[in-house]
C-alpha cells in the first residue's frame, strides 16, 4: 500500500494543498496565489491573507484531493507548515482537519522540495532562500537539519522586494528584477558584498539596500539601461554573497552536495552562477522546479512523509510558531538563535 500524505501550506500568500506518494511523488499539487490582493499594498497584509486563506481552503483542497484521484479516507497522515510565518494564517492549516497531524517547518519543507525531483545524497549543505528568511543548513538526513547561520536583518527576497520598490517596480520585486537584470551588466555599479569576507555563516543585506538609496539620490530615476544596469548589479551582489557563503559552509563541513531552494531560487541569475561555481568546486548542485521553490504544499507533504515514517507527529494541540529555531555551530552544538 502507498502511503498518501496530504499537504497544506497556509504560512503566507498561497493556500496550498497537494497529495504526496511515498515522500517523492507529487500526485497532486494546487496553489491558490493571493498575489493579486497584496499587489497593490506593495506586500503582504496579514489580516487579508488569513481571510483568504479560510475562504480558499475547500476548494482548494477538493481540488487537490480529485487531481490525485484520491479521497480523504485514503490519506495516512496530513502535514501542515506549523511556522515560521503569519500566526493567522498558519492556523487555518492547523486548524482544519480533526486527524493527526504532522506539524513541519517551513524553510525545512523548502528544503524537502528536492525529494520530490532528485535523490540527493546526504549530507548536504542546504540554503532556503524566501521571502522573509535566508537560511543555510547542515542537512544530515530527511529529518536531521541543523541551521548553521541567518540573515540579520533582510532577508534575499525582501532585499530583492524592497529594491524594486525602491526602483518602483511592481511587487513581487523578484521576478521583476530578474527580468530586467538580463539586459543590463552586473559590473556597472559596484554594490557591497558587506559578509563575504567574513567567518560567520549568517548573512546580512540591509547595507546593501541602504547602498541603493544612497545610489538613488544621486542618480534619481534611472529608466532604461540605467535601469536594467543597477538591477543586474544589484542582483549580483545578493547573488554572488549567497553561493560564496554557501560554498564556505561545504569547506568547513566537508560536505560535497548542495541544494538551494525557497522562492528566490526562481532567480535565473542564481541558477546559473550557482551550478558553475559549485561544479568547478566538483560540488553535487541540486535545484528545484521553479513550481517547487515558490511556496506550494507538496513540499510540506515530502517532509510530513519521513517526520510521520519517525513517529514524529501530534495531535490537534500542535501549536504554530511565528519565528525561526535554535541554530548549529560546529564545535558548540545548538545555540539559542
Ligand atoms: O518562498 P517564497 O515563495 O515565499 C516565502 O516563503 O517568503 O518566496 C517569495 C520570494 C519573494 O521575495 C519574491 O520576490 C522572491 O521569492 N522571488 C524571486 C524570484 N521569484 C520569486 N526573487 C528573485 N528572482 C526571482 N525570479
Ligand atoms: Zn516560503
Amino acid at each position: 500500500m502507498p502511503s498518501l500524505i496530504l499537504g497544506i501550506e497556509s504560512s503566507c500568500d498561497e493556500t496550498a494543498v497537494a497529495v504526496i506518494k511515498d515522500g517523492k511523488t507529487a500526485l497532486s499539487s494546487v496553489v491558490s496565489s493571493q498575489i493579486e490582493i497584496h499587489k497593490k499594498y506593495g506586500g503582504v497584509v496579514p489580516e487579508l491573507a488569513s481571510r483568504k486563506h479560510v475562504e480558499n481552503i475547500i476548494p482548494v483542497l477538493e481540488k487537490a484531493l480529485s487531481d490525485a484521484g484520491v479521497s480523504l479516507s485514503e490519506i495516512e497522515g496530513i502535514s501542515v507548515t506549523r511556522g515560521p510565518g503569519l500566526v493567522g494564517c498558519l492556523m487555518v492549516g492547523v486548524s482544519y482537519l480533526e486527524v493527526p497531524l504532522i506539524g513541519v517547518d517551513h524553510l525545512e519543507s523548502h528544503l524537502a522540495a528536492i525529494h520530490l525531483e532528485y535523490d540527493v545524497p546526504f549530507p548536504f549543505i542546504g540554503l532556503v532562500v524566501s521571502g522573509g528568511h535566508t537560511s543555510l543548513y547542515l542537512v544530515n538526513n530527511h529529518t536531521d537539519i541543523k541551521l548553521l547561520g541567518k540573515t540579520r536583518d533582510d532577508a534575499a527576497g525582501e532585499a530583492f522586494d524592497k529594491a524594486a520598490k525602491l526602483l518602483g517596480l511592481s511587487y513581487p520585486g523578484g521576478v521583476e528584477i530578474d527580468r530586467l537584470s538580463k539586459e543590463g551588466d552586473p559590473k556597472a555599479i559596484s554594490f557591497p558584498r558587506p559578509f563575504l569576507t567574513s567567518s560567520s555563516f549568517d548573512f546580512s543585506f540591509s547595507g546593501l539596500k541602504t547602498a541603493l538609496v544612497y545610489y538613488l539620490k544621486k542618480n534619481p530615476a534611472p529608466d532604461g539601461i540605467r535601469l536594467k544596469n543597477i538591477c543586474a548589479s544589484y542582483q549580483e551582489a545578493i547573488v554572488e554573497t549567497l553561493v560564496e557563503k554557501t560554498l564556505a559552509a561545504t569547506k568547513l563541513h566537508e560536505v560535497r552536495a548542495v541544494v538551494i531552494a525557497g522562492g528566490v531560487a526562481c532567480n535565473s541569475r542564481l541558477r546559473e552562477l550557482a551550478k558553475d561555481r559549485f561544479e568547478n568546486e566538483g560540488i553535487s548542485f541540486y535545484i528545484p522546479s521553479p513550481k517547487y521553490c515558490t511556496d506550494n504544499a507538496a513540499m510540506v507533504g515530502a517532509l510530513g512523509f519521513y517526520k510521520l515514517r519517525e513517529g514524529d507527529y501530534s495531535g490537534l494541540d500542535l501549536n504554530p510558531y511565528s519565528t525561526s529555531r535554535p541554530k548549529y555551530v560546529r564545535g558548540r552544538g545548538l545555540i539559542a538563535n
